[in-house]
């Protein structure tokens, strides 16, 4: 299919109508908490706009909860996913692989063994008396041992519902807000908890339409990823990267990857845009490190997609150091600069409720969608 230039005044095309300011929250998108992930009308409407040839493939490289993969799971594209952060990868194969066979009861089972478990140990993480009761803690660890040895393809299911309601048992206010107060939450609540999350889960695994096609979701750092391991020809890009000085995925999954016995500083680490690169200092980073960086993520997708393929960005702006910067001019010359070709770029308005605390801080009101084609 070809695609002509959309950012002209008054062609048709696809440039109007990305607010989507009705959108409602879909159970699969809810079976996990997840900051800044797409309106799944979002992939849906680029999906629909620059399709893959027949045969070719959707890369989403910063996948997080894989509402890109699903979109394209549910209209027979085969899709690869990849990210960072584990908490995202657990999510994007959960949402987008088959039902485990007997979840219902094998979470029973869980229950009652983790119900059971008397003296269960408690891991050492950093500060847990501040984040969580007591009582909560032996319910967790007991919980997460209990997961552990469940065996079976249950298991990632089970560590999902798990990680979507820890900060709702912890002493922590909410999702995005880091103050610990006082809540009335018990070993009770995380089981009850637990059971529901569970349940919520599969029943929006149910519904999903007929999986018409595979997902691959790779956990890795982008900016070093083998090539070789995105194994299929790719004829579309969908994605939104992260940004400097906006979302920080690692600390708002910090306790979930904790106790699940994963290494959040690690993520932190690798993770583009997290603000503790951005502290002062003499390793600071500033804008050019993000331009560094979108430069090898188009340099790796110029490799792995095919002549023609669109690449489908959704990024707003960052504040760094009091300077509003824009990150879809970054991706846009990075992208030029690998040998893609602008085709459409428009503003969406950012629901206020989508916002991170530092976006509403910093004035943002609006963030870009921008589509390249890859040329010769
Ligand atoms: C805006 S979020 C993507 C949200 C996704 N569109 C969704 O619907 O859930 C950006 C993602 O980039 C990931 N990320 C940050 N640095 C990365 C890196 N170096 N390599 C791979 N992924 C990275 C973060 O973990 C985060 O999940």
């Amino acid at each position: 299919m070809n695609h002509i230039p959309f950012t002209g005044m008054g062609l048709p095309g696809p440039n109007e109508g990305w607010d989507f300011a009705d959108s409602q929250s879909d159970p699969l998108s809810a079976i996990h908490p997840y900051p800044a992930k797409f309106i799944p009308s979002i992939p849906r409407k680029l999906i629909e706009h620059f399709p893959p040839r027949k045969g070719l493939a959707l890369l989403d490289p910063f996948c997080g909860s894989g509402t890109a993969l699903s979109e394209a799971q549910a209209v027979g594209i085969p899709s690869i996913g990849v990210d960072i952060n584990p908490i995202a990868v657990m999510i994007s194969r959960v949402r987008s692989s088959e039902i485990p066979a007997d979840a219902l009861n094998i979470a029973q089972q869980v229950e009652m063994a983790a119900r059971a478990d008397l003296a269960p140990r408690v891991p050492l993480i950093p500060r847990l008396d501040h984040w969580f009761k007591p009582q909560v803690q032996s319910a967790i660890a007991s919980l997460t041992k209990a997961i552990e040895v469940c065996g079976g393809d249950c298991r990632e299911l089970l560590r999902l519902a798990l990680s979507s309601i820890i900060v709702r048992v912890s002493n922590q206010d909410s999702d995005t807000r880091y103050a610990a107060v006082e809540k009335a939450v018990d070993a009770e609540d995380v089981y009850e908890r637990f059971r529901s999350a569970v349940k919520k889960t599969l029943r929006a695994l149910e519904n999903r339409p007929v999986r018409l096609a595979g997902v691959e979701v790779i956990e890795a750092d982008v900016l070093t990823i083998d090539r070789s391991m995105i194994d299929k020809p790719i004829g579309l890009v969908v994605t939104s990267p992260p940004y400097p000085n906006a979302y920080e995925y690692w600390l708002y999954h910090k306790y979930r990857m904790w106790w699940l016995g994963l290494d959040p500083l690690a993520v932190k680490e690798r993770e583009i845009g997290a603000r503790a690169h951005f502290f002062k200092g003499r390793n600071s980073h500033t804008a050019v490190d993000f331009q560094r960086q979108m430069a090898n993520v188009l340099g790796m997708l110029r490799d792995v997609m095919v002549v023609g393929g669109h690449a489908c960005f959704v990024v707003g702006r960052s504040r760094i150091r009091g300077e509003i910067v824009d990150n879809a001019t970054i991706v846009a010359e990075a992208a030029a600069a690998a040998g893609f070709r602008e085709v459409m770029r428009t503003e969406r308005v950012i629901a206020a409720s989508r916002k991170s605390f530092n976006l509403s801080h910093a004035n943002i009101k609006t963030e870009t969608v921008l589509v390249m084609r890859k040329q010769n």
